[in-house]
């Protein structure tokens, strides 16, 4: 198996747990407990479209240390659940007001603003249920590392710096803050709870928390390069949105030239810690070397 068949075969397995895992929306309240509507919501953002690269990672990572990727699977939902709703409030109005997202019109546009935040509260909410539900021996620690880097002092802090940082003049240090935060540390948290899943320890975790942190810096950057020169039909999201908005980016701290140049160093950084991931060392290697070439 190739490491892009690595990869589908991973994503394969989410897609399905996520479309068995979240309850219809016509089945009649109150069969599953759920409204209907709201539903419909999560499923409408949940399914059809997106990378699944963050459950991608926490199966990769559960599997190279042994472990089942069948055992992991709530987790890895649960990571994309938690990921879904950070971009369902990312769109709204009073954050990035996107009305593109996996090539559909964003959640907001469809269901309103308020069905929009309730979905993402609950896709919230929904992936903490999973996570508890795991027999697995690492769960706990598991369901730890993702509520930290999910929340006030991870994604939630960068998104409060991403915010604040709008139309304001900054450097280099205050996106690396952003970065950091909204995007690596989700990223990060995958890693580290498929590894905790299947049983690792230190010093393993800390090298897997490098790589996290250089991928998830490299993703971020060259997402911010693709609102610049990406083609909206395969990124599914509208373009040069971080301009318009006044958005502080890498680009615009350091140059688009220097950005690219960063991105490398960062691939190449994390690329060189990959050997934590044992058996699937050249899995992580791949994917974190394909990163500058990413279109969507
Ligand atoms: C978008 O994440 C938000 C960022 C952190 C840049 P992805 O690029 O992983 O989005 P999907 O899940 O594939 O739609
Ligand atoms: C989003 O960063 C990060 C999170 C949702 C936590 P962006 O705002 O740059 O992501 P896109 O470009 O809307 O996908
Ligand atoms: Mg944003
Ligand atoms: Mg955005
Ligand atoms: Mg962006």
């Amino acid at each position: 198996m190739d490491d892009h068949q690595r990869y589908q075969r991973y994503q394969r397995l989410v897609e399905g747990w996520l479309e068995h895992a979240l309850p219809l929306p016509d089945s009649p309240w109150p069969a599953h407990g759920m409204p209907g509507k709201l539903v419909e919501a999560m499923r409408y953002s949940v399914l059809g479209g997106g990378k699944r690269l963050r459950p991608v990672l926490l199966l990769a990572a559960h599997e190279s240390c042994g472990g089942q990727p069948e055992d992991a699977l709530p987790f890895a939902g649960a990571v994309e659940l938690i990921h879904t709703y950070s971009l369902v409030h990312d769109d709204l109005p009073a954050m990035d007001d996107d009305d593109l997202r996996r090539g559909r019109p964003t959640s907001h546009k469809v269901f309103g603003e308020a069905m929009a935040i309730l979905a993402g509260d609950a896709l919230l909410t929904l992936a903490f249920e999973w996570m508890a539900d795991s027999p697995l021996p690492g769960a706990r620690r598991a369901l730890a590392e993702i509520a930290r880097r999910a929340g006030p002092t991870g994604m939630i802090a960068g998104q409060v710096g991403d915010m604040l940082a709008t139309g304001r003049a900054a450097g280099p240090d205050m996106v690396r803050y952003i970065h950091t935060r909204k995007t690596a540390d989700l990223i990060t948290a995958a890693i580290l709870a498929g590894l905790l899943l299947g049983g690792a320890e230190q010093p393993a975790l800390d090298t897997a928390a490098s790589y996290g942190l250089q991928l998830g810096l490299a993703f971020q950057m060259t997402d911010d390069l693709l609102d610049l020169a990406g083609d909206p039909d395969k990124l599914g999201k509208n373009v040069h949105r971080d301009g318009q908005l006044g958005k502080l980016t890498w680009p615009r701290a350091v140059g688009v030239s220097q950005a690219r140049q960063d991105v490398l160093v960062a691939v190449e950084q994390a690329a060189a810690l990959a050997d934590v991931f044992q058996q699937n060392a050249r899995f992580f290697k791949s994917l974190a070397l394909s990163i500058p070439k990413r279109v969507k």
